[in-house]
């Protein structure tokens, strides 16, 4: 947009638009204690603003939406898998192009592929539902994040780094040929959706060369980790994104994407790389679960659609909009005293629960309740990521404090406009004068494997 106008406004208009679910207090204190305090559970017509994930919730273009009228529906072959893979290989490079339904099901595939007892996977931070497929397939996963990571406070460029001479250390105690993959989650969402920087992924490339591990991107957020250099690292300013995420691209030998984030679609993902022996099996596992390689668990509308996204997101009009929306909920929540990881992610804001709540203990889940009272009394729902996400007991059940108490605000792509965004800061104003008035919550019941979609609770007695 032109410099010599200071607002920053959304790059688009609207065309089609859906009503919010406009509720009471009243009304959402009852969905809360039908929902056990869990707010997964909740009907999403009972949530005014919806900031749980920025997953699949974003608004599709009207190109996007004319995509999915030409989508090719064949069983094999169809053209809009072609596309597809055409788009994915000139943004990536990769040889190999395998559609899934989402990002987990690449994990899914990939850890089957690669994974097993004795394996260890290293990354800057494994996403959930990564470490659990990891951890499904029988191998170990480590996180080596940047000791600035955990300094919530304290703003850093490119917090979502990998701590390399970490890695290295772990990589020369459990010997390299236990280890068949270090990734790098491009932004690292576990960590506050913080961006790498070009120069740790090409730290973490030599490192990987030198002891011959191969390194992938979970890049589900590839575009907005893209912006963040050219903003932020020396060098870049001048430097088309889409080439920067190229360049990025082209330190890694493969990467897979949940396209439910930066490639703007409601559903979709990809796994793709260079290495013909894993994809060779990558695909007989996808036949297997997920459907013919040309689809894979996919209409021929998404591949479509998916391919359109791919290019809008890298719109450098759109990225500015796009992460400026998130610094601003930041900056706004500071100023009413409410701590968060600073600064802002690119596809949201974490709230530091910890600090803002130090009246309630982590055994009963300090970001869970701060989650429940923003629900309770603003109707925005955001999530945990702390004590009840990470679910660590000892052995007489009690909950184990986890490393953070974070509640997420992810801001779904294109759908809310600033004057929502400004409520949320309202809303978080009363809340940091009343916090006080928020208690601590028990579980009732728990799963064992991510417990935080479906745990049961209730207020702390
Ligand atoms: N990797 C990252 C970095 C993610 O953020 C996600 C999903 C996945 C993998 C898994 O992809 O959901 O398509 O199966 N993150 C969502 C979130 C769920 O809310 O952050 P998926």
């Amino acid at each position: 947009m032109e410099h010599k106008w200071k607002t920053i406004i959304e790059p688009f208009k609207i065309k089609t638009v859906e009503p919010l679910g406009i509720t009471t207090r009243e009304e959402r204190l009852k969905v809360i204690e039908t929902a056990h305090y869990n707010l997964f559970n909740i009907k999403a017509e009972k949530v005014l603003i919806d900031l749980l994930t920025d997953s699949g919730t974003g608004a599709m273009s009207a190109a996007q939406w004319g995509g999915i009228m030409v989508g090719d529906e064949s069983y094999a072959g169809a053209r809009s898998y072609y596309n597809f893979e055409n788009e994915i290989k000139s943004l990536t490079g990769f040889d190999e192009v395998i559609p899934v339904h989402q990002g987990r099901a690449a994990e899914k595939i990939l850890f089957g592929v690669i994974g097993g007892k004795g394996k260890c996977i290293i990354s800057n931070s494994h996403f959930d539902t990564t470490r659990a497929n990891v951890e499904f397939s029988g191998a170990e996963a480590m996180d080596f994040p940047v000791k600035e990571a955990m300094d919530f406070d304290r703003p850093a460029p490119f917090k979502g780094n990998a701590d390399v001479a970490a890695m290295e250390k772990f990589v020369k105690e459990k010997g390299a040929k236990n280890i068949p993959l270090c990734v790098m989650t491009v932004t690292n969402n576990s960590l506050g959706g913080q961006p790498v920087s070009m120069g740790n992924l090409k730290a973490v490339q030599a490192l990987c060369q030198k002891y011959g591990i191969p390194l992938f991107l979970d890049c589900a957020r590839f575009a907005e980790n893209a912006y963040f250099i050219k903003i932020r690292e020396k060098g870049y300013a001048q430097c088309p994104v889409r080439e920067i995420a190229q360049a990025m691209f082209e330190l890694a030998d493969g990467a897979w994407m949940s396209s439910k984030k930066d490639a703007l679609v409601n559903m979709g993902g990809f796994l793709a790389m260079n290495n013909k022996d894993w994809s060779a099996k990558a695909r007989q596992m996808l036949i297997l679960t997920e459907g013919f390689s040309t689809y894979g668990g996919l209409a021929g509308r998404d591949l479509e659609a998916i391919a359109i996204g791919l290019r809008e997101v890298l719109d450098e009009n759109y990225l500015q909009y796009r992460i400026r929306s998130a610094a601003y909920l930041g900056e706004g929540l500071l100023k009413h005293g409410v701590p968060i990881i600073n600064p802002p992610g690119g596809h949201g804001v974490y709230v530091n629960a910890r600090k803002f709540l130090p009246h309630i203990q982590p055994r009963n889940f300090p970001a869970q309740a701060l989650a429940c009272a923003l629900y309770l009394e603003g109707g925005i729902r955001g999530v945990e990521i702390g004590t009840l996400m990470f679910g660590k007991r000892d052995k007489n059940g009690v909950y184990q404090a986890a490393p953070m108490e974070l509640v997420r605000l992810a801001m779904p792509r294109r759908v809310y406009t600033q004057s929502h965004i400004d409520y949320v800061i309202e809303v978080f104003g009363y809340l940091a004068k009343n916090k006080k008035t928020i208690k601590g919550l028990d579980v009732v019941e728990a799963a064992p494997i991510l417990p935080h979609f479906t745990a049961k609770l209730r207020p702390a007695k």
